[in-house]
């Protein structure tokens, strides 16, 4: 397995591109399952769980067509992909792969709006909590699936297909919402979503869905509408910048000093976290070209946050925020409200010397003048990438160990780092 081998210590500057958003490629692809047409998505980042999805995709019947690079290219740029569901040749998604990546079970959504059956495993437990698919299932339900569970799996039916319902969630789900999204579309009649998902993935989602036929409004409010269409056709999107990969990079600045162009980067996607970033003492500037972050000099003030759905401070920047408080000038407190479990990366962020209590959902952070290198791993990709910031701030050398985690949602994390002047390598098994 691979390694990332930081040493500590350097200021970042220069600029970063920002990819397209994980959380957004992976809903448009599944989306492609809806149509016959081709689905083509522009600034596809290059990440583990895009192949996976692919793989998944794949063995249902759906063709996926990776664009080459033309010549003159920006070698930043995202990929093109075509999906293309033509044929369905399979309703099943089986419990090895689903379990890998618990964003496949959506797939549940197209295949019974388009073929009116589905056979999906139940992803299980991960390393950030239960992380339960109830409010996904209720969801189908209220539109008229027959819904049975048998073996682990969801079988999801639908006699003369789903027709529109009134959902009501009572949690915010993002995975509940894109499956509601998705499934209505073909629905007969009009769907109403109340408490959605306001985050922008869902908005991107719903662009997409729209360009394709579908008539979608509200999304990005905690009500969406559906008026159901009969059949939706192909269309070309590109997919929104994402605002984690951006925050995780603004942190890492706020953290090590320096002043670095976040090129893409839209403030809107993730503003109460920049507001968090620059109320720890760095400056935060919306430019043409994306945001820019600096901090030169000048102690990290501690700050108290709770992670909350969107427009709020994301629960995939909170270890981010705690590697960056642990250097704070005075005490910080974080508390957790969307997964109960993720705090995985506590006991390794104390290895490099942070010093961090918790209590129930929230963590207090008792800021150190300076961390130092030690070996260290992680249980989940937004952990593993809190321990690099941590590092590129902390004196010495820190290998960080289960990289196959990072990959999976950071395009190309060492090489952007080490062009702002990291010292970041990594070592091959
Ligand atoms: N929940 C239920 N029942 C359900 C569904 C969700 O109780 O049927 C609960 C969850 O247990 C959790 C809360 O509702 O406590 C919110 O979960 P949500 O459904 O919003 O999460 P998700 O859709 O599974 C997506 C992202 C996560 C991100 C969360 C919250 C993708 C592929 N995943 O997950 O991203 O943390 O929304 O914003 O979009 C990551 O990228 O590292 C990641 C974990």
């Amino acid at each position: 397995m691979d390694r990332i081998r930081i040493v500590g210590g350097q200021k970042l500057a220069g600029s970063i591109p920002i990819s397209g958003a994980k959380n957004a490629t992976l809903p448009l692809m599944i989306a492609g399952l809806l149509t016959q047409d081709t689905l083509i998505l522009e600034n596809v980042p290059r990440l583990a769980d895009v192949v996976l999805l692919q793989r998944i995709l794949g063995n249902l019947g759906v063709d996926i067509m990776i664009a080459g690079k033309r010549a003159g290219a920006d070698p930043n740029s995202g990929r093109t992909i075509h999906v293309s569901a033509k044929n369905i040749v399979d309703t099943n998604a089986s419990y090895d792969l689903v379990s890998q990546m618990r964003a496949s079970f959506w797939v549940v959504a197209p295949l019974l709006a388009r073929m009116g059956e589905a056979k999906v495993s139940m992803p299980g437990g991960c390393a950030i909590g239960t992380r339960p698919v109830d409010l996904l299932i209720m969801a189908l339900q209220d539109l008229g699936a027959e819904i049975e569970i048998d073996g682990g799996y969801v079988i999801a039916r639908t006699k003369n297909g789903l027709r529109g319902g009134k959902i009501v969630f009572p949690t915010v789900t993002v995975g509940g919402t894109h499956t509601a999204v998705m499934a209505a579309t073909l629905a007969r009649g009009t769907t109403e979503i109340e408490n959605a998902a306001r985050e922008p993935e869902v908005g991107d989602l719903a662009d997409c869905l729209n360009k394709m036929g579908a008539k979608i409004s509200g999304a990005g409010t905690s009500r969406i509408v559906i008026e159901g269409v009969d059949k939706l056709n192909g269309t070309r999107h590109s997919v929104l910048p994402d605002r984690i990969e951006t925050g995780t990079y603004a942190m890492a600045v706020a953290m090590t000093g320096g002043d670095v162009l976040l090129q893409n980067a839209r403030p809107e996607l993730l503003q109460s976290a920049l507001d968090v970033i620059a109320s720890t003492g760095a400056s935060v500037t919306a430019t043409n070209e994306g945001i820019r972050i600096a901090r030169n000099g000048g102690q990290i003030a501690p700050v108290e946050v709770t992670t909350q759905p969107f427009p709020g401070f994301p629960t995939d920047l909170q270890a981010q925020l705690m590697a960056l408080t642990s250097r704070a000038n005075g005490t910080s407190h974080i508390t957790e409200t969307i997964f109960e479990n993720r705090f995985m990366h506590v006991q390794e962020l104390a290895r490099l010397g942070a010093r961090i209590k918790l209590d129930g959902e929230t963590a207090t952070i008792e800021g150190v003048p300076r961390l130092r290198g030690a070996p260290v791993m992680a249980t989940d990709l937004r952990a593993s990438v809190s321990l690099v910031i941590a590092a590129l701030a902390a004196e010495g050398e820190t290998t960080v160990n289960r990289v196959y985690h990072l990959d999976r949602g950071f395009e190309r994390l060492e090489a952007k780092l080490a062009a702002c002047g990291a010292q970041i390598e990594r070592l091959s098994a």
